[in-house]
């Protein structure tokens, strides 16, 4: 049999598994949800989620990706044999083929920005003053979203098609570190703006009243989105883990550090919302429109600016590229098919929907279902629908229907390593995880 490809090093395995977690997730995504959720309600809430649900399913995940070393569906099927298990894994491709969809548009956006700034039209003051109309108008036009979406999408195919491991890391270990130290300087910037306290407060200070089912469900899903979980991402990056890398570790340094970014963008992001008057709850638009404000004013802004969006547009391709790998990984493992084919089959599906949603802020933007454009849809039933779904899935699985010395030995390496929140994670998965997940979810869509 073919040997199976590993990450190389400790460094490599955290380096990769945040590069799919941190991404437009913390930055686009996540201070939109927490500006139309009442900010500091939305941030405690999805605090609470990322550590309660989010680090036991990431567990969950990693003892069947590293356990097995096989795509979901061999997973499952190593593991399991009932076919009721086998069926579950279906719904995580279709959440991933969703989320690549409509992350590529915002990718392609992120493109856009890239060459504004590069061209210093987006830190032109008289450009960056009528920002929020720019990007409207850029938006909901035909061809260039199209053309970026599709052009990242490219992109990936191209780097996935070839066979990841070795590059995804390499990418991965260098320039995560650089994006953080960007985020760090922006939010010093930010900070120092005038008017960036009351920001500070609406992001930080919880105003209890705030906190509604909906609320609550839109800050799970947004710790499912930003972690990846749920859709067998994070299992299928564990499956590349060799044997001594320690779980319960991993998976609390990703959550740690994936958080942490995420706070990072929403002390930059309120502190310019408020310090330039804008409304935080614009949804989608909103990062888009304040980061030429900031850019404009901030000393060194054109650098700045490009190096930004450079290192966005590369947190989003080691996003998309484990989405990609999950139905890569599907198709040729369970299929037979090389991986090449498979590619091509995943990026086909992810440019046709990809189109369709670029087109959602324009041309398609009367195309409503329930109420949602296509582009909204898809976000909203990928993350606060099939991800939290998924997330049961995993948790219960592991928790109640596999091995419990497979268990043990998967969390604490046959025993080598002491674990000891072990049974806390064990108790969190079994009863926790899957009661909130089904509780939020009742309550969040009724
Ligand atoms: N976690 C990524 C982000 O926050 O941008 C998005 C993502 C990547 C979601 C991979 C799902 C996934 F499988």
């Amino acid at each position: 049999m073919k040997q199976r490809a590993q990450f190389a090093t400790k460094i490599g395995v955290i380096a990769t598994t945040v590069g799919s977690a941190v991404g437009l997730g913390n930055i686009w995504r996540f201070p939109y949800e927490a500006g139309t959720h009442g900010g500091g309600a939305f941030l405690m809430v999805y605090l609470m989620c990322v550590f309660i649900i989010g680090v036991p399913v990431l567990c969950a995940e990693f003892v069947m990706g590293r356990g097995t070393h096989k795509n979901v569906r061999g997973a499952f099927k190593q593991l399991h044999s009932s076919r009721l298990w086998h069926f579950c894994s279906y719904t995580g491709i279709l959440a991933s083929l969703m989320i690549i969809s409509f992350y590529s548009v915002v990718a392609g956006w992120v493109l856009e920005y890239f060459f504004q700034a590069i061209s210093g039209t987006l830190t032109d003051p008289t450009a960056a003053s009528h920002a929020s109309t720019r990007f409207s108008a850029f938006c909901s036009s035909t061809f260039r979203p199209v053309m970026w979406t599709v052009l990242f999408l490219a992109i990936n195919h191209l780097i996935v098609s070839r066979g990841v491991q070795k590059g995804i890391e390499r990418v991965s270990n260098t320039l995560m570190p650089m994006l953080a130290f960007i985020l760090v300087a922006l939010c010093i910037n930010g900070v120092l703006l005038p008017g960036a306290a009351e920001g500070l407060t609406f992001f930080f200070l919880p105003d209890f009243s705030q906190i509604t089912p909906s609320v609550i469900l839109g800050a799970m899903g947004q710790a499912f989105f930003s972690l990846s979980l749920g859709l067998s991402c994070m299992l299928i990056y564990s499956s590349y883990f060799s044997d001594d890398v320690r779980l319960v570790r991993s998976a609390t340094t990703i959550a740690l550090l994936d958080t942490l970014v995420a706070v990072l963008a929403g002390v930059i992001v309120f502190s310019a919302v408020f310090s330039y008057g804008v409304q935080p709850e614009q949804g989608p638009k909103l990062v888009f429109e304040v980061f030429p404000s900031i850019f404009a004013e901030m000393p060194g802004g054109y650098v700045w600016a490009v190096l930004f969006f450079l290192l966005l547009f590369f947190a989003s391709i080691t996003s998309t590229i484990s989405m990609s790998e999950i139905s890569i990984a599907f198709f040729s493992e369970e299929y037979s098919m090389s991986r090449n084919k498979a590619a091509v089959i995943s990026t086909t599906i992810a440019v046709v929907f990809g189109i369709i949603c670029a087109l959602s802020f324009g041309v398609l933007s009367d195309l409503t279902i329930f109420g949602m454009t296509v582009f909204s849809l898809f976000d909203f039933v990928s993350s606060n629908i099939l991800l939290p779904v998924g997330g049961v899935m995993f948790s219960i699985f592991v928790g109640w229907f596999l091995d419990r010395t497979f268990l043990r030995n998967q969390l604490t390496n046959n025993g080598s390593v002491k674990v000891y929140t072990f049974k806390i994670i064990v108790f969190l998965m079994r009863f926790i995880a899957p009661t909130a997940i089904i509780t939020i979810f009742i309550y969040g869509l009724i």
